[in-house]
């Protein structure tokens, strides 16, 4: 990608710099292979909910996937259709699951019996069925990293197997919550997709146990996940899609007339985001620079987080390469976005770009230190 650096040199820093061409030809890419299969994808809202992004996703034609009732609220205000709106999460407040009501949204992803119990005691209560989907764990490893896989059985995340004859059993007795579908997410940042090869083999086991029941659910969700290349944004701006939706429809077993729902938000709007700062000062450590740069884990969580890698640019350098600790002013050892970066030698007033950071920057930023919130700007509009 090449960012516009006149342009971005003019703006205060930190900012988030969104590239809404390659956001734009992504969302292309996702419609056309998941399309032509006639899946449906919803985006999920909480990689980034910034109002420009979520307008462009909306405006070609996705669903949206929730965990919060802010979430909902979002997407509906966004003009999603409810619809296309679903709603996850582990622990949905009363409020939350009304609000899903109200505005008959398109279906609820259980995760537990007592969940199922209360989201028909507020259906029953406004006179409404429910339409849930059964979040299954699939007990499938992600091999991505601990924090973020899902779908393993000692994860706090959906409905156990075991538990499923119990949950059907329940289900059978409720009035006002009716069965829509099964949905799985096993993980964020796979890219070993023999991981979803694995969800496959089994979903198709849960479907044939389901069939013997003679439980047909109408939609099979396989959830999100899918990794992106943060050491190669350039020369990998966009998921393999193809190799992605063709893999479910060579495995997957999808009886007739049953729909196939994914929940896709890292891989559609991760490589469009760069985090742009500008470097305060550069100071000797004993064994390492230091460049100390005006964005912080306040701005950008995810290294200090989960150890995660960003590829650090110097953009406004072009001299010999040397090694630098790239670190934020927060009061934070983890505050540090990459240590021993390869950089052209770097100086006060230098712009750093911190690429791949559209999903789970802007919307996991926080104002530790009493920092204010980094502002966005976009391709189309600078
Ligand atoms: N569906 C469900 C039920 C999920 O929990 C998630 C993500 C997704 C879909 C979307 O997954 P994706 O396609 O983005 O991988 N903050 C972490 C990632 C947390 C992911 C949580 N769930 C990070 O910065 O890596």
């Amino acid at each position: 990608m090449i960012l516009p650096i006149d342009n971005l040199s003019q703006i205060p820093t930190p900012f988030y710099y969104y590239n809404m061409e390659l956001l734009n030809a992504t969302l292309q890419s996702v419609k056309q292979e998941a399309g032509q299969y006639g899946y449906k994808v919803h985006y999920a809202v909480k990689a980034n909910a910034n109002d420009r992004i979520l307008e462009a996703i909306r405006a070609a034609g996705f669903g949206a996937d929730c965990v919060s009732g802010n979430e909902v609220q979002k997407a509906l205000d966004a003009g999603f259709s409810n619809k296309g709106v679903v709603f996850a999460g582990v622990g949905k407040a009363d409020w939350e699951i009304n609000l899903g009501l109200d505005n008959d949204i398109a279906c609820f992803n259980v995760e537990s019996i007592p969940e199922l119990e209360i989201i028909n005691e507020l259906a029953e209560a406004k006179g409404k069925v429910a339409k849930v989907a059964f979040r299954i764990n699939p007990n499938v490893n992600a091999n991505t990293h601990h924090y973020i896989t899902t779908g393993l059985e000692e994860n706090k995340f959906g409905i156990n197997q075991w538990d499923l004859e119990n949950v059907f059993d329940v289900l059978a007795k409720l009035n006002n919550v009716e069965l829509e579908g099964i949905h799985f997410h096993i993980g964020s940042q796979i890219t070993d997709l023999q991981s979803f090869k694995d969800l496959c083999i089994r979903v198709n086991e849960i479907q044939k146990w389901l069939i013997s029941r003679h439980i047909y659910p109408k939609v099979i969700n396989v959830g999100g996940g899918l990794g992106i290349d943060y050491e190669h944004p350039d020369e990998n701006p966009m998921p393999d899609f193809k190799s992605f939706f063709k893999l479910f429809h060579e495995l997957l077993d999808l009886k007739p007339d049953q729909e196939l729902h994914f929940e896709l938000g890292r891989s559609i709007v991760g490589q469009c985001g760069t985090l742009i700062s500008r470097v305060l000062y550069v100071k000797n450590g004993v064994n390492t620079k230091f460049a100390i740069v005006d964005a912080g884990m306040s701005d950008l969580i995810r290294p200090a987080l989960y150890q995660a890698y960003h590829r650090i640019e110097n953009i406004s350098s072009t001299k010999a390469e040397e090694k630098y600790d790239v670190v934020g002013p927060i009061c934070e050892s983890s505050d540090c976005f990459g240590k021993a970066v390869t950089l052209p030698q770097t100086d006060r007033g230098d712009l750093i770009a911190i690429r791949s950071t559209g999903a789970y920057g802007e919307i996991m930023a926080n104002r530790y230190n009493l920092r204010e919130l980094p502002l966005a700007y976009y391709s189309d509009l600078i």
